[in-house]
């Protein structure tokens, strides 16, 4: 059982590549918040996977939400705890953000056995242009090669060295920004907007409403996870100014 959230389609790479591998399913984090579906029975020899985006060196907001809700029933003749990983996508580095996987799924009786770091384009519109086409190939065979040692490493029930799973710098002065930031305030539809209402759609949190055909926030924070702006189809969302330049990022796997 594999539990993946993905703004533009990297973790749902991953994720299905991992669960086609090992005949795990995908739960959609944005379809079981939506549906509040938050109880799940695990089957004898069944692994607990969560793969996600980095987002500050630490975990989305929506996952962070899931977690806290999940409630994971196992079989009552189960002796042996399950084997729970987690598969953290990124365009740099993960950072601190197992350690804090960690103690979330902790607090779900959920012990972390391992956490995998997969590098992968980079999305993040908001802060910098994101990867173009032709870097996004190279990285893609790098990608393609870890995810094969993932594979592995999740067959054989690989487990981390947990003395090495520290808190990190990076993210505790990082991850704050996230948490107390992620406003919508500065996200507009330009005059490309034709009225699709995909931003609205793929919107996880549904931060957006259509009024007279255009998007409206109107949520003050949401989760970043630039669905809205990187796949709108006439790219034209924007966030403040800089985004009008800026090429955008999808997953082939979401087109
Ligand atoms: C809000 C936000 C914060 C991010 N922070 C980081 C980060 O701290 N480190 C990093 O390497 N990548 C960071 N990224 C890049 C994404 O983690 C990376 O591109 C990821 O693979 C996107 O996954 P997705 O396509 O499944 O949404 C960030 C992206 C967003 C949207």
């Amino acid at each position: 059982m594999i539990f993946y959230f993905t703004g533009t389609g990297n973790s749902l790479y991953a994720a299905k590549k991992i669960g086609d591998e090992l005949g795990e399913s995908l739960i959609d984090i944005t379809a079981a918040m939506k549906e509040k579906s938050f109880s799940y029975t695990l089957s004898d020899d069944e692994k607990i996977g969560f793969v996600f985006p980095v987002y500050f060196y630490g975990v989305p907001s929506i996952v962070v939400d899931f977690i806290a809700e999940l409630k994971i029933e196992q079989n009552l003749e189960a002796v042996l705890k399950p084997y729970v990983f987690g598969v953290v996508t990124c365009g740099g580095g993960m950072g601190g953000t197992p350690k804090m996987l960690e103690a979330l799924l902790e607090k779900q009786g959920l012990p972390l056995s391992a956490s995998f770091e997969l590098k992968m384009a980079s999305n993040y519109i908001m802060m910098y242009q994101p990867t173009g086409p032709d870097l996004q190939k190279k990285i893609q065979i790098s990608t393609d090669k870890k995810l094969v040692d993932i594979i592995t490493g999740i067959s054989k029930n690989k487990k981390d060295d947990e003395s090495k799973r520290k808190k990190s710098f990076l993210t505790s002065v990082a991850y704050p920004l996230y948490r107390h930031g992620r406003k919508t305030r500065l996200f507009y539809a330009d005059e490309k907007c034709n009225g699709c209402g995909k931003c609205a759609r793929v919107c996880p949190v549904t931060a957006i409403t259509m009024e007279a055909n255009k998007p409206v926030w109107t949520k003050k924070q949401c989760t970043h996870c630039t669905a809205c702006i990187n796949r709108c189809p006439q790219e034209a969302i924007q966030y403040g100014k800089k985004t009008l330049k800026w090429r955008r990022f999808e997953n082939p796997i979401l087109k």
